[in-house]
Protein backbone atom coordinates (compact mmCIF):
# COMPACT_ATOMS: atom_id res chain seq x y z
CA UNK A 1 0.00 0.00 0.00
CA UNK A 2 2.84 2.02 -0.51
CA UNK A 3 2.16 5.58 -2.58
CA UNK A 4 5.49 6.36 -3.02
CA UNK A 5 8.07 5.27 -4.99
CA UNK A 6 10.70 3.94 -3.18
CA UNK A 7 9.22 4.14 -0.14
CA UNK A 8 9.98 0.29 0.86
CA UNK A 9 13.79 0.87 0.28
CA UNK A 10 15.47 -0.75 2.86
CA UNK A 11 19.24 -0.69 4.64
CA UNK A 12 21.02 -2.12 7.24
CA UNK A 13 22.45 0.23 10.26
CA UNK A 14 24.72 -1.11 12.70
CA UNK A 15 25.85 0.38 15.94
CA UNK A 16 29.68 -1.22 16.03
CA UNK A 17 31.52 -2.34 19.53
CA UNK A 18 32.51 0.92 20.48
CA UNK A 19 29.20 2.42 19.99
CA UNK A 20 27.49 -0.24 22.43
CA UNK A 21 30.16 0.00 24.67
CA UNK A 22 29.84 4.02 25.11
CA UNK A 23 26.14 3.44 25.25
CA UNK A 24 24.88 4.99 22.28
CA UNK A 25 22.16 2.43 20.79
CA UNK A 26 19.70 4.57 22.18
CA UNK A 27 20.61 7.92 20.82
CA UNK A 28 21.33 6.38 17.04
CA UNK A 29 18.29 4.66 17.11
CA UNK A 30 16.78 7.73 17.86
CA UNK A 31 17.70 9.47 15.01
CA UNK A 32 16.38 7.30 12.79
CA UNK A 33 12.80 7.49 14.47
CA UNK A 34 12.86 10.91 14.34
CA UNK A 35 14.18 11.43 10.83
CA UNK A 36 10.80 9.51 10.19
CA UNK A 37 12.33 5.86 8.94
CA UNK A 38 10.78 2.51 10.18
CA UNK A 39 12.71 -0.14 12.23
CA UNK A 40 11.71 -3.22 10.37
CA UNK A 41 14.23 -5.45 11.73
CA UNK A 42 16.93 -5.42 15.50
CA UNK A 43 19.15 -7.79 17.37
CA UNK A 44 22.24 -7.63 19.08
CA UNK A 45 25.23 -10.50 18.17
CA UNK A 46 28.65 -11.31 18.67
CA UNK A 47 29.71 -11.54 14.85
CA UNK A 48 32.27 -14.08 13.67
CA UNK A 49 35.15 -13.35 11.54
CA UNK A 50 33.25 -15.59 8.94
CA UNK A 51 30.55 -13.40 8.67
CA UNK A 52 32.26 -9.93 8.95
CA UNK A 53 35.10 -10.75 5.94
CA UNK A 54 31.89 -11.30 4.00
CA UNK A 55 30.11 -8.52 4.79
CA UNK A 56 33.26 -6.44 4.20
CA UNK A 57 34.89 -8.70 1.19
CA UNK A 58 35.72 -5.52 -0.89
CA UNK A 59 38.33 -4.64 1.89
CA UNK A 60 40.02 -7.55 1.72
CA UNK A 61 43.11 -6.24 0.46
CA UNK A 62 43.24 -3.47 2.72
CA UNK A 63 46.17 -3.29 5.34
CA UNK A 64 43.24 -2.33 7.86
CA UNK A 65 41.83 -5.43 7.09
CA UNK A 66 43.13 -8.08 9.88
CA UNK A 67 42.44 -4.81 12.43
CA UNK A 68 38.79 -4.38 11.28
CA UNK A 69 37.63 -7.73 11.78
CA UNK A 70 39.23 -7.98 15.21
CA UNK A 71 37.75 -5.29 16.49
CA UNK A 72 34.21 -5.79 14.98
CA UNK A 73 34.30 -9.51 16.41
CA UNK A 74 35.87 -8.14 19.62
CA UNK A 75 32.22 -7.22 21.45
CA UNK A 76 28.75 -7.18 20.21
CA UNK A 77 26.65 -5.21 17.62
CA UNK A 78 23.44 -3.77 17.14
CA UNK A 79 22.27 -4.58 13.49
CA UNK A 80 19.00 -2.99 12.73
CA UNK A 81 16.80 -3.21 9.07
CA UNK A 82 15.61 0.59 8.52
CA UNK A 83 12.72 1.08 5.58
CA UNK A 84 11.51 4.20 4.12
CA UNK A 85 11.82 6.77 1.23
CA UNK A 86 15.52 7.06 -0.07
CA UNK A 87 16.82 5.98 3.45
CA UNK A 88 20.31 3.97 1.99
CA UNK A 89 21.47 7.57 0.85
CA UNK A 90 20.08 9.38 3.73
CA UNK A 91 21.49 7.32 6.12
CA UNK A 92 25.10 7.84 4.76
CA UNK A 93 24.24 11.39 5.07
CA UNK A 94 23.40 11.22 8.78
CA UNK A 95 26.37 8.87 9.72
CA UNK A 96 28.74 11.01 7.92
CA UNK A 97 31.90 10.71 6.28
CA UNK A 98 33.57 7.20 7.65
CA UNK A 99 36.80 8.99 9.33
CA UNK A 100 35.09 11.07 11.57
CA UNK A 101 37.72 13.30 12.20
CA UNK A 102 36.27 14.72 8.62
CA UNK A 103 32.95 14.29 9.24
CA UNK A 104 29.98 17.26 9.83
CA UNK A 105 29.00 17.81 13.26
CA UNK A 106 25.76 16.92 13.57
CA UNK A 107 26.42 13.50 11.78
CA UNK A 108 26.67 10.24 13.97
CA UNK A 109 30.49 10.41 12.98
CA UNK A 110 30.77 14.24 13.37
CA UNK A 111 28.99 13.79 16.77
CA UNK A 112 30.33 10.59 18.72
CA UNK A 113 33.61 9.91 17.33
CA UNK A 114 36.99 10.86 16.67
CA UNK A 115 38.81 7.89 14.91
CA UNK A 116 38.39 6.02 11.16
CA UNK A 117 38.94 2.92 13.30
CA UNK A 118 36.57 3.47 16.17
CA UNK A 119 33.44 5.04 13.93
CA UNK A 120 30.73 3.93 15.45
CA UNK A 121 28.07 2.87 13.03
CA UNK A 122 27.92 1.44 9.95
CA UNK A 123 25.49 2.01 7.07
CA UNK A 124 25.16 0.07 3.71
CA UNK A 125 26.60 2.41 0.54
CA UNK A 126 24.01 1.75 -2.50
CA UNK A 127 20.40 0.15 -2.40
CA UNK A 128 22.19 -3.03 -4.14
CA UNK A 129 24.69 -3.27 -0.87
CA UNK A 130 21.79 -3.58 1.46
CA UNK A 131 20.07 -5.88 0.04
CA UNK A 132 23.07 -8.05 -0.05
CA UNK A 133 23.96 -7.25 3.59
CA UNK A 134 20.70 -7.28 4.80
CA UNK A 135 20.38 -11.10 3.30
CA UNK A 136 23.49 -11.53 5.00
CA UNK A 137 22.47 -10.48 8.63
CA UNK A 138 18.76 -11.23 8.80
CA UNK A 139 16.72 -14.26 7.88
CA UNK A 140 13.47 -13.20 6.08
CA UNK A 141 11.43 -14.15 9.72
CA UNK A 142 13.67 -11.89 11.35
CA UNK A 143 12.22 -8.66 9.31
CA UNK A 144 9.01 -7.16 9.88
CA UNK A 145 6.00 -5.69 7.63
CA UNK A 146 4.32 -3.72 10.23
CA UNK A 147 2.08 -0.44 9.59
CA UNK A 148 0.44 1.93 11.42
CA UNK A 149 -3.01 1.10 13.47
CA UNK A 150 -5.15 4.17 14.94
CA UNK A 151 -4.89 2.90 18.79
CA UNK A 152 -7.62 4.88 20.18
CA UNK A 153 -10.34 2.12 17.59
CA UNK A 154 -8.26 -0.72 20.15
CA UNK A 155 -11.51 -1.13 22.15
P1 LIG B 1 34.40 1.78 4.24
O1 LIG B 1 33.38 0.85 3.68
O2 LIG B 1 35.38 2.38 3.31
O3 LIG B 1 33.70 2.99 5.03
P2 LIG B 1 32.16 3.17 5.50
O4 LIG B 1 32.01 2.45 6.83
O5 LIG B 1 31.99 4.65 5.66
O6 LIG B 1 31.29 2.60 4.43
O7 LIG B 1 35.24 1.04 5.38
C1 LIG B 1 34.61 0.16 6.28
C2 LIG B 1 35.17 0.37 7.65
O8 LIG B 1 36.56 0.07 7.68
C3 LIG B 1 35.09 1.81 8.17
O9 LIG B 1 33.81 2.14 8.66
C4 LIG B 1 36.13 1.80 9.23
C5 LIG B 1 37.20 0.85 8.70
N1 LIG B 1 38.34 1.59 8.12
C6 LIG B 1 39.51 1.69 8.84
O10 LIG B 1 39.63 1.14 9.95
N2 LIG B 1 40.57 2.40 8.31
C7 LIG B 1 40.48 3.02 7.11
O11 LIG B 1 41.46 3.66 6.66
C8 LIG B 1 39.26 2.92 6.37
C9 LIG B 1 39.11 3.59 5.03
C10 LIG B 1 38.21 2.20 6.92
MG1 LIG C 1 31.33 0.78 3.43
Amino acid sequence: SSGIAGVRERTLIAVKPDGVQRRLVGQIVHRFEQRGFKLVGLKMLKASEDLLSQHYHELKKKDFFPYLLCYMSSSPLVIMVWEGHNVVQTSRMMVGSTNPAEANPGTVRGDFGIHVSRNVVHASDSVEGAQREIQLWFNHTELIDWDCCDHSSTY
